[in-house]
């Protein structure tokens, strides 16, 4: 925490605003929208999930339908395609941002077109925080017609080309939950251009409920919308969003200026006009065992580190579905690992990680 979200919780509780809506929420939207820049209107929600299954459903994703997923990611970015009962499609990632490989992308769709399929929606991910191909692949999205849900759950305050990631698709979405680089413990925002359009998500997050005085329902709704204590946290968070990017940015410079030097050990730079929040510093290893000792030797010392994401098309609940791949993922799983990231890390604690890998490598 930053020192701030308590004074905001607690005018929740001096003016009992204790409910899914309230004066913290309209100014945690406020103070998310002014970062954002641009035109944007913002939707506070329960998760980013939340949001990930409300920007499919407004989309017109359902049933039956088929949508492109980066493969390498958290579950999180495809569970709510199957909660709509549509297909995932998992696409690999490219070497220069581990994220959705633009090549791949025309393949996938190209082959789903053949069999008659036009997938309904890509959803494309700024993972660790470094920002997806976005001029490529919105060229693509406007090329088929197929629109973009821009998951920025791990990307909040990294930078494309001077576009804040959260405002590069169709439709974004963004996630406070603990693990992030800003939190409300839990929570999420639905980012949208057009303001009819958060109204609509507004209305699905809380159960859909028509304008009469009476319950009146004549669509399927949700319980998605964020509590005005969390969205109290979150007001103090926005406040320190620029320092914690500045301290997990730190964390990649300490990890790259003691570790860089070793041929065993690679980093994913940016790619020039790329700024990633380096939500998690990750490096790869030469190979599977080299990965294991690195980490098993950290975690003798009690420090946790962890394998990067198992892709999705690897994972046992989506080993069925269709997937375009090279192989890209797989050897990134198999090989990396990322490393202790937290904003609260201490100069101190980054030089024993350092000393403890060195003595591995
Ligand atoms: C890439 C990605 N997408 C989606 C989510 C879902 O966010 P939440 O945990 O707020 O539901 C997360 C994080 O948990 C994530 O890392």
């Amino acid at each position: 925490m930053g020192g701030g979200e308590q004074k905001y919780v607690q005018e929740a509780f001096d003016t009992n605003w204790v409910a899914p809506l309230g004066p913290n929420v309209d100014n945690f939207e406020k103070s998310i929208v002014e970062f954002l820049g641009g035109n944007t209107n913002v939707a506070a929600l329960s998760s980013g999930t939340a949001a990930i299954h409300l920007a499919l459903e407004i989309l017109g994703v359902t049933s039956g339908d088929e949508v492109i997923c980066q493969s390498f990611t958290f579950s999180a970015s495809a569970n709510p395609i199957m909660y709509l009962g549509a297909t995932p499609i998992f696409v690999d990632s490219e070497k220069d941002t581990w994220n959705i490989s633009p090549k791949l992308l025309i393949e996938a769709i190209e082959a789903r077109i053949a069999l008659g399929k036009k997938p309904k929606a890509i959803v494309a991910v700024h993972l660790y925080g470094m920002p997806y191909k976005a001029d490529e692949i919105t060229r693509i999205s406007e090329k088929y017609g197929i629109p973009v849900v821009e998951d920025s759950a791990e990307a909040l305050g990294s930078y494309y080309k001077d576009k804040k990631c959260g405002t590069l698709g169709a439709i974004g979405i963004l996630s406070f939950n603990g693990n992030k680089i800003i939190t409300t413990s839990g929570g999420g925002a639905l980012v949208v251009k057009d303001e009819a359009i958060k109204k609509k998500a507004v209305f699905l997050a809380t159960q859909a409920r028509d304008d009469a005085p009476h319950y009146q329902h004549s669509s399927v709704g949700y319980n998605y919308r964020m509590s005005n204590i969390l969205a109290g946290i979150g007001r103090g968070q926005m406040e320190v969003l620029q320092s914690r990017v500045d301290q997990r940015r730190f964390n990649y410079t300490f990890y790259k200026k003691h570790l860089a030097h070793l041929s065993e050990v690679e980093f994913l730079d940016e790619p020039s006009g790329y700024s990633s929040n380096r939500w998690l510093t990750c490096i790869l290893t030469p190979s599977f065992e080299i990965r294991e000792e690195i980490r098993l030797a950290l975690l003798e010392e009690n420090i946790e580190s962890r394998p990067l994401w198992k892709p999705m098309h690897l994972q046992p609940v989506f080993i069925e579905y269709p997937n375009y791949s090279d192989g890209t993922s797989e050897d990134l799983f198999n090989r990396g690992l990322c490393l202790p990231s937290g904003s609260n890390l201490l100069e101190s604690d980054l030089k024993r990680i350092v000393e403890l890998i060195l003595t591995k490598i």
